[in-house]
């Protein structure tokens, strides 16, 4: 399963990025609002050296002027991924750019049709909102695995990006139900290196290496 960050925080993407842990970037735009950045600007920085789909994302309504848009966003870099909203005209948007050569990811997936319908509009990505259905008293996970199922029983290419992940354990289960890709906030990537056992194990070997009263450097 790739790792996409979920964030324009360029900081945050460099130091998962020195780990080789981003495949990929995703921003929307409350994650710009949050950079503080100018979309152009932080877009461009960040695809300065992430090599992987670095999605940026249209904020017209209207299917023309998100082509238009469109069209903008990728002249930052050849590897932009488009991001349409999961709307007709961004389904029109979709098969547009896609038929251009250019990947688009569309975001804002509630249901298995809205994924069927993106695949068949030449989505390179399908990003379902998985805590959000969770928020909801829905279960995300079962979109993923119904998602997988549907573009498996027909060969659609589309990759599942799984979004809005919001924990270690959403993590767990997009991998074992095959997405295959996760995007997660940095803060829930680092929480996966995280476990009570190996906090405790390490605090007893420092104790017990305290007492042999060895250096190794
Ligand atoms: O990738 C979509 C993501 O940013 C939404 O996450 O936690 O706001 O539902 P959240």
């Amino acid at each position: 399963m790739k790792f996409f960050v979920d964030t324009a925080d360029v900081d945050a993407i460099r130091e998962l990025h020195a780990l080789g842990m981003v495949d990929g970037v995703t921003t929307n735009p409350s994650l710009i609002l949050k950079s503080g950045r100018d979309i152009l600007e932080v877009t461009k920085e960040i695809c300065s050296f992430v090599e992987g789909p670095v999605s940026a994302e249209v904020v017209a309504l209207t299917a023309d002027e998100m082509i238009a848009e469109g069209r903008k966003l990728a002249e930052i870099a050849p590897n932009i991924a488009v991001k349409v909203p999961l709307t007709w005209d961004g389904l029109k948007t979709c098969k547009v750019l896609s038929g251009e050569g250019k990947m688009v990811n569309v975001t804002l997936c509630f249901s298995a049709n809205q994924a069927l319908i993106a695949a068949k509009a030449g989505a390179t990505f399908i990003s379902p909102f998985i805590g959000r259905l969770d928020d909801i008293n829905m279960d995300g996970m079962d979109l993923i695995a119904d998602i997988r199922q549907i573009y498996d029983n027909y060969g659609f290419d589309t990759q599942i990006l799984a979004a809005s992940v919001r924990s270690a354990n959403h993590v767990t289960q997009c991998a074992l139900v095959g997405a295959d890709v996760m995007t997660a906030p940095p803060a829930v990537i680092k929480a996966l290196a995280s476990h009570p056992l190996t906090d405790k194990g390490l605090e007893q070997f420092m104790k017990d290496w305290a007492k042999t009263g060895q250096k190794i450097l």
